[in-house]
């Protein structure tokens, strides 16, 4: 009997509480200072084709203030010399819309269980909107998201403009809130770590299931259903589409096709993450698909887990966002010099985007949260950021020998090898904590997990 993959879903974490969220919300209205209104549009819902949508994911920022998840809605927040008032536009109960689309919460239901003190049907938006921004100076409010919106700020910028001089009141400046909301979200409570946390465990139990059901000669598809069939049965969906790559497929950094056998004898790459509560985790694993790694294999495999292991030693309060980048090349440039795969001849020529650049050619870490690519600031001032309590990034250093590249010259043996190794890790006080600990990564946990169940 299908057991969940080990995984006790009683365990998983609450969703964010209302009162953190409010706590959120005074944050921001603190940032924006007084007589601001701060607007944040959730995502539209977008065809897929006919009659048919793809599925809606919330705006995380939507997700961050208010945990509302579905579309149509309209999330205000107004400070008035101090006192916040936040407002959220949704569609009213509409009995008939209901019966195809699902049952609303309606404006009462919504004011009872989300961080509001007020909801109003987006039907009444153009006039409740249009004097929120009669009453104020700074507009926080980000173009190009839903053109109804942008309308009726354009048009209260416009009226203001004219009045402003006469009566001295009305909305004066635009604003984009992304770089405060960002300052904000970059640094993650510790009840958003729980979901992290949460997240990371069910996505290493997935790559652990696809390890353990391997095979050679299965299909690509096979292992992400394997892997997405997890993140599914344990209440999760995935955080980006997964890549699953078996030998030269793997040196294709955003392959999504997934749809060839992987041959006896090849490396699959997977980098497969989920979402939980809209928190993301991102694994990448890379093994060979009979269980045994040829020797050239493992030892490009040890030299990526090498240099992974020393980017992830340099996560590290007080170090730079660089650092972890900067020591997996070291690790990386020295091994192919010594492999005598790029020339140097000096460590730094080693490291030179002509030669390591050839066969690593992306940054080791990103930010992680609501977003896989989180927000955030990497070097403010064009300074490398320092590291900080709070924060969460992936390390994920790669080497990729395409043999479809007509730019490369290797032996024969490092041909069609491609290898990413990443974790997901959050920096503490003292030094940081692999949230993806669960995964199995070193040549021996492998070679002893990979097949056991197939
Ligand atoms: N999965 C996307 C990335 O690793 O950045
Ligand atoms: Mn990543
Ligand atoms: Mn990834």
């Amino acid at each position: 009997m299908f057991d969940g993959h080990g995984l006790d879903l009683s365990a998983a974490p609450s969703p964010t509480s209302v009162e953190e969220m409010r706590a959120r919300q005074a944050n921001i209205g603190r940032l924006c200072d007084d007589d601001s209104l701060l607007i944040i549009v959730n995502n539209p819902e977008a065809t897929r084709s006919a009659d048919v949508e793809y599925p809606y994911r919330a705006s995380s920022d939507m997700l961050y203030f208010v945990s509302w998840d579905s579309p149509d809605a309209v999330f205000c927040l107004s400070n008035s010399s101090g006192e916040l008032k936040s407002i959220l536009f949704i569609p009213p109960r509409d009995v008939i819309k209901e019966t195809w689309t699902g049952i609303r919460l309606g404006l009462e239901g919504a004011e009872g269980q989300f961080p509001i003190d007020k909801a109003v049907s987006i039907d009444e938006m153009k006039n409740v909107l249009s004097t929120l921004l009669d009453g104020c100076k700074n507009v926080f409010h980000q173009r190009g998201l839903c053109s109804t919106v942008d309308d009726i700020v354009d048009q209260s910028l416009l009226e203001t403009s004219r009045t402003r001089q006469r009566t001295g009141s009305g909305p004066a400046n635009l604003c984009d809130p992304r770089p405060l909301i960002s300052e904000l979200r970059l640094f993650k409570s510790d009840s958003e770590l729980e979901l992290l946390r949460y997240s990371c465990k069910i996505a290493s139990a997935s790559h652990i299931e696809a390890m353990k059901n391997a095979s050679a000669g299965m299909n690509e598809y096979q292992l992400q259903s394997i892997i997405e069939g997890c993140f599914k049965y344990n209440g999760s969906q995935w955080s980006y589409p997964s890549i699953v790559g078996g030998g030269d497929n793997a040196t294709i950094l955003h392959y999504v096709e997934n749809d060839s056998p992987v041959k006896d004898g090849d490396l699959v790459l997977i980098d497969a993450g989920c979402e939980i509560s809209g928190y993301a985790s991102d694994i990448t694993r890379t093994w060979p698909i009979n269980g045994k790694f040829t020797e050239p294999q493992a030892i490009l495999y040890q030299l990526v887990l090498d240099s992974q292991l020393a980017a992830i030693s340099a996560c590290q309060p007080g170090q730079s966002f660089d650092a972890p980048h900067n020591a997996a090349k070291e690790v990386m440039a020295q091994g192919l010099l010594d492999l005598g795969i790029v020339e140097g001849p000096t460590l730094d020529e080693a490291m030179s985007p002509e030669q390591l650049g050839t066969y690593f050619m992306h940054r080791t870490s990103h930010w992680l949260g609501l977003d896989v690519h989180d927000v955030g600031v990497y070097a403010p001032d064009d300074e490398p950021r320092l590291l900080e309590s709070g924060m969460v990034l992936t390390v994920e250093p790669g080497l990729y020998f395409g043999a479809w590249r007509p730019d490369i010259e290797v032996d024969e043996k490092w041909s069609g090898i491609g290898i990413r190794i990443e974790d997901d890790i959050l920096i503490t006080n003292d030094g940081h904590e692999i949230l993806t600990h669960d995964c199995p990564k070193t040549i021996e946990e492998l070679e002893r997990i990979i097949g056991t169940s197939s």
